[in-house]
C-alpha cells in the first residue's frame, strides 16, 4: 500500500527551505563571510572573484548578478559575501514581498551608491513590478507617475548606481527581458560529499561540537548535496552524541541518529521514496507527468520539481523525458523493487 499523507515542510528535517528550527542566529553564525571561507561552488567563486576585483579596480558597482539552482545551496550567503567583498551594504527582500511598484520604488530610492539589492525568488515578481525594475537596472532611474487622469505626469528619478542580485530556483520562469538585464548569470550545483564534509567540520568547530572525520562524512553523505540540510542534521546528530554517546559525533553515532530520523544512507527521506515508489508501483516505472504524480502522492508539483528531482536526478534515480518522469534501474535497485514491481525488501 502506498501511503499518501499530506506532507508539511515543518515535518521534513531534510527540507532544503529554511524551516522554523533553523533559528536565525544559529543559521547566520554558520554562514561564511568571505569567498575564501566559502566551501565548494569553485567555478562560481573563481568567476565572481574576477568580476569583483575588476569592479573594485574600476571603482564601479558590480554588474547585476543572477544566481540560480536548487534551494539551500547558499544563494543568500553568496550574495552577502559579494556585498562584503565589494565593501557595500546589502538589502534583502524577495519577489513575493514586493507587492506594489511603490514597494520597489521605496527600496530603490533608499539604496546608497554601490549597494547590493538582493531579491530572492525573483521569478515571483509581478509584471508591473518588473516594468519598474527595467529602467532601474539599465539607466539607474525610475519613472514615477504623479497624479491621476489627464493631469497625471511622469517624472524620472535618478537612483544611486547599485547591483541587483536575483536568486531563483527556477531560471526558466524568468521573463527574457529580465534575464537579459543580468550581466552575470551563475548556476549553483549540488555539493559533493567531500565538500559537505568540509562544511560539517567547519560548522562543528563554530558550534563547539566534537565531530570526527568519518562522522562528518556520514552526515555529509546523507545531506542531499545541500549545506543547509547538513548544518541542520549536524545539530540533531549532536543531540544524539550528547545523550547516547560521549558527545563526539562518530560514524556510528551519526548512523544511529540518521537512521532514527529515517534518512536513508543516500539521504533519501520518505517523500523521495514515496515519489519513486509511486512512479514504479503506480505507473509501471513511468513515464508519468509531474502534475499527475504530484496529485497521486498529495504533494505540490513545485516541491517535487525543486526539491526532490534535482537530488534524485543527481543520484541517477530519476529521468526527465518529454513524456514524463521515469524511475531508473538504479532506483529500483536502491528501493529493493524488482523490475516486475515485486518487492524484494521491506521498504
Ligand atoms: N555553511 C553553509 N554553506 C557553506 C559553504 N558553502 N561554505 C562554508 N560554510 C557553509
Amino acid at each position: 500500500m502506498i501511503e499518501t499523507k499530506e506532507f508539511d515542510y515543518e515535518d521534513r528535517i531534510v527540507a532544503p527551505q529554511i524551516i522554523k528550527s533553523d533559528s536565525d542566529d544559529a543559521e547566520r553564525s554558520l554562514r561564511p563571510k568571505t569567498l575564501s571561507e566559502y566551501i565548494g561552488q569553485e567555478k562560481v567563486k573563481r568567476n565572481l572573484s574576477i568580476y569583483i576585483e575588476a569592479a573594485r579596480k574600476r571603482s564601479e558597482p558590480l554588474d547585476h548578478v543572477l544566481l540560480y539552482g536548487p534551494p539551500g545551496l547558499g544563494k543568500t550567503t553568496l550574495s552577502a559575501i559579494i556585498a562584503h567583498e565589494m565593501g557595500v551594504n546589502i538589502r534583502i527582500t524577495s519577489g513575493p514581498a514586493i507587492e506594489k511598484p511603490g514597494d520597489l520604488a521605496a527600496l530603490l530610492t533608499n539604496l546608497q551608491e554601490g549597494d547590493v539589492l538582493f531579491i530572492d525568488e525573483i521569478h515571483r515578481l509581478s509584471r508591473s513590478i518588473e516594468e519598474v525594475l527595467y529602467p532601474a537596472l539599465e539607466d539607474f532611474a525610475i519613472d514615477i507617475i504623479i497624479g491621476k487622469g489627464p493631469a497625471a505626469r511622469s517624472i524620472r528619478l535618478d537612483l544611486p548606481k547599485f547591483t541587483l542580485i536575483g536568486a531563483t530556483t527556477r531560471a526558466g520562469q524568468l521573463t527574457s527581458p529580465l534575464r537579459d538585464r543580468f550581466g552575470v548569470i551563475q548556476r549553483l550545483e549540488l555539493y559533493s560529499n567531500e565538500e559537505l564534509c568540509e562544511i560539517v567540520q567547519r560548522s562543528s568547530l563554530i558550534l563547539g561540537a566534537a565531530c570526527d572525520r568519518d562522522g562528518a562524512y556520514e552526515l555529509a553523505s546523507r545531506s542531499r548535496g545541500t549545506p543547509r540540510i547538513a548544518n541542520r542534521l549536524l545539530k540533531r546528530v549532536r543531540d544524539f552524541a550528547d545523550v547516547m554517546g560521549d558527545g563526539v559525533i562518530t560514524k556510528d553515532i551519526a548512523k544511529l541518529a540518521l537512521d532514527r530520523m529515517e534518512i536513508d544512507p543516500l539521504g533519501l527521506d520518505s517523500l523521495d521514496k514515496r515519489m519513486l515508489t509511486m512512479i514504479i508501483k503506480g505507473y509501471g516505472g513511468g513515464p508519468v507527468g509531474l502534475d499527475t504524480l504530484a496529485s497521486a502522492i498529495g504533494e505540490e508539483a513545485v516541491t517535487l520539481e525543486d526539491v526532490c528531482e534535482p537530488f534524485l536526478m543527481q543520484l541517477g534515480f530519476l529521468a526527465r523525458t518529454p513524456r514524463g518522469r521515469c524511475a531508473t534501474e538504479l532506483a529500483y535497485r536502491h528501493l529493493g523493487i524488482l523490475n516486475d514491481g515485486q518487492t524484494t525488501l521491506e521498504i
